[in-house]
């Protein structure tokens, strides 16, 4: 009798609460994952020396993505001040050299920039076509072969990877750096083929 009186409470409970909206946090059994110790930004730890809670990396370690050189992860020079005008030799050279590097780029180009750039890096990806259809122009991808993107330093071409550009969004989390220089080497070579197609058409 007992249970069944518990099991009729228990349904009435649950049947009233299905369906209830309410602005309140949720009652939650078990609270241990919501009640844990930690420290807020720049909060004061007087565990450490220093007071702080956010910790500095521990001398002699580098961070995953942080890079020896700066200008690597950049796209600058050491001063941080102009583009870097070619991919840095030991970027290449850590990944294997040129023809493995190209094929790594070319695999990320058509994962990465083709949906909008296009196969050819023509701009006029699916995406862009499909922007073109609907009237938005300022979504549709510039050709790679426009005389200033031809001219553009390497590291403007990364640092418009990593860090997106006007209606281009930035890829810094889903491209890791090395794969970023790897794309601009392959842009680069789309750009060499069109070019050699241009001066066989213009003989
Ligand atoms: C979602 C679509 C989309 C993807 C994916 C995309 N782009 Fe773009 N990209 C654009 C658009 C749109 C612009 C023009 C932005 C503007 O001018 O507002 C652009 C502009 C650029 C430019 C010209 C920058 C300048 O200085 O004017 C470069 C270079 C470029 N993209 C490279 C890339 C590369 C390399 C990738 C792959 C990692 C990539 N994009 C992926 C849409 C895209």
């Amino acid at each position: 009798m007992r249970a069944r009186f518990a099991t009729l409470v228990f349904a009435t409970l649950v049947s009233g609460c299905i369906g209830a909206e309410s602005s309140e946090p949720p009652i939650v059994g078990i609270r241990n994952m919501y009640n844990q110790p930690r420290y807020d930004t720049q909060e004061r730890q007087p565990f450490f020396p220093d007071q702080r809670s956010m910790r500095p990396g521990v001398e002699g370690t580098i961070p995953r993505e942080s890079e020896k050189f700066i200008h690597w992860a950049t796209g600058r020079d050491a001063k941080g001040e102009n583009w870097l005008m070619e991919t840095p030799a030991g970027i290449v050279q850590r990944n294997g050299g040129t023809s493995v590097f190209l094929a790594r780029g070319k695999e990320r180009y058509e994962i990465y920039c083709a949906p909008c750039h296009s196969l050819a890096g023509d701009g006029m990806g699916m995406v862009s076509r499909r922007a073109s259809a609907l009237g938005a122009t300022g979504l549709i991808a510039p050709s790679f072969h426009d005389d200033r993107l031809r001219h553009i330093p390497d590291g403007q071409l990364y640092a418009t990877i990593k860090n997106g550009v006007r209606n281009m969004p930035a890829y810094a989390h889903n491209i890791p750096v090395d794969d970023r220089w790897a794309i601009v080497e392959y842009v680069r070579a789309l750009q060499l083929s069109q070019l050699a197609e241009n001066t066989e058409q213009s003989k």
